[in-house]
């Protein structure tokens, strides 16, 4: 599966990442705030560019387990990422994430992103469920899965050693029969 790009939105274009895209993506992928609850550290510049080199070839999805990166950009600059995850072909089950620069965060942007992965993940690949996870201290992000319409599924208490101490996560989830292609 290959999204028709450019992906467009009431303000956005989604692409695949290109060569060029290393400072604007280093700008928030280096930032201690936005890596609070990723698993990722805040990037060297070397290390930014390697992820834009692994990023450069994840524009498509070919089998279960492969992940789909869409640079969000805004006046031709990336202000953020959006990928979905393509969990299990037998149960039609994927997994949405996102990550913006704080200064384009507070603007519906990272939503109306979300919303465009949601609609390949249900309307292209015809998938059944989609979830997403966050730190329950995260609550951008918990919030931004409840405006998408999301449903809280679970809350796993201390099932994991995140970044040097134990970690709580909420689960939300999404069925093809609530998804409305409105959130
Ligand atoms: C999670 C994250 C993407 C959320 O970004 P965000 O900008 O808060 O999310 P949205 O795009 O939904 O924007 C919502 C905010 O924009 C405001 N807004 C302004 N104009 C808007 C518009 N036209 N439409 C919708 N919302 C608008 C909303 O009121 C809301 O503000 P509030 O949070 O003060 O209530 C961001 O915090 C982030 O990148 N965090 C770091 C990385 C991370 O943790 N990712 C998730 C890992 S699980």
């Amino acid at each position: 599966m290959r999204p028709d790009y450019p992906l467009k939105t009431e303000r956005l274009v989604l692409r695949p990442f290109e060569p060029g895209d290393l400072d604007d993506l280093h700008a928030y992928r280096s930032d201690p705030d936005v890596c609070r609850y990723l698993y990722s550290e805040p990037g060297t510049i070397e290390e930014t560019q390697q992820r834009l080199d692994k990023s450069l070839t994840m524009d498509e999805l070919t089998e279960e387990g492969q992940w789909l990166v869409c640079a969000v950009t805004l006046d031709d600059r990336v202000i953020g990422d959006v990928v979905l995850k393509w969990v299990s072909e037998k149960d039609r089950q994927g997994e949405l994430g996102y990550v913006f620069n704080p200064a384009y965060q507070g603007n519906g942007y990272a939503r109306e992103a979300a919303q465009a992965m949601l609609r390949i993940g249900f309307e292209e690949m015809g998938l059944h469920r989609i979830t997403a996870v966050c730190d329950v201290r995260n609550e951008p992000s918990w919030r931004l899965m409840e405006r998408l319409g999301m449903r809280r599924e679970a809350h796993f208490r201390e099932s994991e050693m995140f970044k040097g101490e134990w970690g709580d996560c909420f689960i939300y989830a999404l069925l093809e029969e609530e998804y409305d292609g409105t959130a």
